[in-house]
């Protein structure tokens, strides 16, 4: 990870920040940004010099390949402010790894890494206003890659924009949140790009999980797409299971996406003594664990979604609602975890990382 770069990016200064229309006491997830964005170009084989440029519209032409074959990829990230004004970013090592990762999967070049830390720096410097203090509240940070060549030949463009937003978030769900496991549709499969951070794996969700939020569920757990028997993930979260005290989840293959939550609070359970299986789960033996009163937590684990419990799940025309714990795993893990994020504890792991 680079702390030490000088790349001196080139600011174009606003005329005037919007930040006193805010209200951020009410705000929606990722409907608000800031107002500046960092925006880099890559043409004949190589990345352009970095900018930050005052938020806004971009125009691209309407034949680029983003459009017609969804060469994109994302990162999501949050900044997070201390009791002494210092800001923080959380393992951003993982985020940089990983959108080259999926960038190398969707034929886009792989991004350098002293643009990326010195674009977050520099942003983050000019943004630090737009980061509210108190736990739960941060600075959500979108950086993604998009093809922009013209041209509607199916082969990889030979231009992109990689850019990053920044948008003011509280929670990403408010309210209970209920799931149905997935028996017909499927997010990813072997082989695919379920792994990656690929726009299209999102776009794919939006029509069962509309047909689920009808029936008043929030999110659909995903099951393995040639036997929907094993339990993988939540689209916007990996998810984690509490059967009596141990903690299950599944492990990481090319149809799940490889979470920073997920694998931090791996890393907490064990630090913790919890017993953690990192292993395929059956619906069968949630099921089974539910129906015995043995099932005691499901919860998400995402940047936006931070720990979540779901409240209940339903399965074919089974329906379970789940316990409200006093001592939860998914509580002791937020606290853990956000300690960790807002400079409020002892970071062992060396996860934080100051702007
Ligand atoms: C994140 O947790 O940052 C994500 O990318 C999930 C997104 C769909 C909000």
């Amino acid at each position: 990870m680079k702390n030490d770069t000088v790349l001196n990016i080139e600011v174009e200064q606003i005329k005037a920040s919007k930040i006193d229309q805010v209200d951020f006491d009410n705000l929606d997830f990722g409907k608000v940004f800031t107002d500046y964005m960092f925006v880099c170009d890559y043409s004949e084989g190589e990345w352009k010099k970095p900018e930050i440029v005052p938020y806004q519209p971009i125009t691209i032409d309407p034949s680029a390949k983003v459009f017609h074959y969804g060469q994109a990829v994302f990162e999501g990230m949050k900044a997070y402010k201390d009791d002494n004004d210092d800001v923080w970013l959380f393992r951003p090592d993982e985020n940089f790894r990983r959108i080259n990762l999926s960038s190398q999967r969707l034929a886009i070049p792989e991004f350098p890494e002293e643009f990326f830390f010195e674009g977050l720096k520099t942003l983050l410097q000019l943004e630090k206003n737009w980061i509210q203090k108190g736990f739960g509240n941060s600075l959500y940070l979108r950086p993604f890659v998009i093809a922009t060549e013209p041209g509607v030949s199916a082969s990889p463009s030979s231009d992109y924009k990689f850019m990053i937003i920044c948008s003011p978030a509280k929670a990403y769900y408010s309210g209970e949140v209920r799931v149905k496991i997935a028996e017909k549709f499927s997010r990813a499969a072997d082989g695919g790009v379920g792994f990656a951070k690929a726009a299209g794996n999102y776009a794919a969700q939006f029509y069962p999980t509309s047909l689920a939020n009808a029936q008043g569920y929030q999110q659909i757990i995903w099951t393995d797409a040639s036997s929907h028997e094993y339990l993988e993930e939540a689209g916007t979260m990996n998810v984690f299971f509490r059967i009596g005290d141990k903690l299950l989840t599944s492990p990481n293959n090319d149809r799940i996406l490889d979470g920073v939550t997920r694998k931090s609070v791996i890393a907490l359970a064990e630090d913790a003594g919890i017993d953690v299986e990192v292993r395929r789960v059956s619906v069968k033996e949630v099921i089974e664990a539910a129906e015995n009163d043995n099932l005691k937590e499901i919860f998400g684990s995402g940047t936006a979604a931070v720990i979540n419990p779901i409240s209940g799940f339903a399965f074919q025309d089974k329906k379970f609602e789940l316990p409200k714990l006093e001592d939860s795993y998914a509580g002791y893990f937020k606290k853990t975890l956000m300690d960790i994020q807002y400079n409020n504890s002892e970071d062992k792991f060396g996860w934080r990382y100051k702007i």
